[in-house]
């Protein structure tokens, strides 16, 4: 697992979509309307478009090429044609900074 400072919570509109780099991978880093955020693989599993160029749907983000949609809590595929979930990864706020947990793949 790899610790990634990504910024302060304060520069994260809520609602947002950011793609954030970890090394050779995209994280796509979301903050709702509600203010949670949430961070997962920004690589859709159905055919490997980012999720970060697609619509936050409350807490579930739709991918933007064939509108397959994933729960941001638990990455879990809500709507087809994916068959797959999404990896999450675990986010944490510490002194106002936003630190994603990137898991291995
Ligand atoms: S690539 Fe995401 S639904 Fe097809």
């Amino acid at each position: 697992m790899t610790s990634l400072e990504v910024g302060d919570v304060a520069d994260l509109p809520a609602p947002s979509i950011t793609r954030v780099a970890c090394g050779d991978r995209w994280i796509c880093l979301v903050r709702t309307a509600a203010g949670s955020i949430f961070a997962v693989d920004d690589d859709c599993p159905h055919e490997g478009y980012p999720l970060s160029d697609g619509e936050l749907l409350d807490d579930e983000i739709e991918c933007p090429a064939h509108g397959s949609t994933f729960d941001l809590r638990s990455g879990a595929v809500t709507g087809p044609p994916a068959m797959d979930d999404v990896a999450t990864h675990p986010v944490d706020v510490r002194d106002g900074r936003v630190i994603v947990s990137v898991r291995d793949s």
